[in-house]
């Protein structure tokens, strides 16, 4: 499990990109399209930002690659808080992607009608193979959760290949989230994380006991490679550091 640290989240995220585009020229020579799980949340913002910055939009061949999202706020696509509308503003947006490469989250059903539709959409765009994204980026929660597993949900508990709703008690909100099995089914994982409010959780995740109920994060073993990308400052509580 690469860590891959650096002092600053300006590197952490040009590194980032770089493997990004890395594993776009590798999707596209073997499948001839690029599959990739965006997360959510205030971190990424900056590393789709940079995709879309003239420094890598031109390294990318943008209408091979097909976008879905990790989790989603249950909230209209144009609420603040929603991480297609954060997506859209810093990554398709500016790069003119067309709405056919977009599969994000029906929020106008119910909660658990929304989480169905999404599994279908997934079961139809992969046509009946393995849904294998050929890349999940991933957050990390100060409280260690990732997508939209958080502790001591019954989620974390569900075996299906798919999506599913949870209702956040302390925070009286729904979320919709793509299940540790589905996400671990891809050909690559690569956790985004930075700044000195993670450093807990990061130690907790990647050297404190196992205990995925408390640590979400720790669910994720993809079959696939499982990569880090963490500043110092995130990095700080870790062995060696
Ligand atoms: C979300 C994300 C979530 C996020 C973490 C970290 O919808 O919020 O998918 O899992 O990655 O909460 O969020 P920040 O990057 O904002 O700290």
């Amino acid at each position: 499990m690469p860590l891959h640290i650096y002092p600053t989240a300006e590197d952490v995220l040009r590194h980032l990109a770089d493997y990004f585009c890395e594993l776009v020229g590798q999707a596209l020579a073997a499948r001839g399209r690029f599959v990739v799980a965006l997360s959510g949340g205030s971190s990424p913002k900056q590393l789709y930002e940079l995709l879309a910055s003239p420094a890598y939009r031109d390294k990318i061949s943008w209408r091979q690659v097909y976008f879905f999202f990790g989790d989603e706020r249950y909230v209209p696509p144009t609420d603040a808080e929603s991480n297609y509308l954060m997506a859209k503003t810093a990554l398709l947006a500016p790069l003119g992607i067309l709405p056919e490469q977009v599969f994000a989250v029906d929020t106008s059903l119910p909660p658990a009608e929304a989480a169905q539709a999404y599994a279908r959409t997934l079961e139809h765009f992969f046509a009946g193979e393995e849904a294998r994204f050929d890349l999940v980026l991933l957050g990390l929660g100060d409280d260690a959760h990732t997508a939209s597993l958080f502790p001591y949900t019954s989620v974390l508990h569900d075996a299906s290949i798919g999506a599913k709703e949870v209702f956040l008690e302390d925070k009286h909100v729904f979320r919709i989230t793509l299940t540790a099995p589905l996400l671990n089914q891809a050909r690559a994982v690569a956790f985004l994380v930075y700044g000195a409010g993670k450093a807990a959780a990061v130690e907790r995740v990647l050297t404190g006991k196992r205990d995925p109920d408390q640590f979400p994060a720790q669910l994720i073993a993809p079959a696939g490679e499982l990569h880090w990308y963490l500043d110092s400052a995130a990095a700080a509580l870790l062995p060696d550091s």
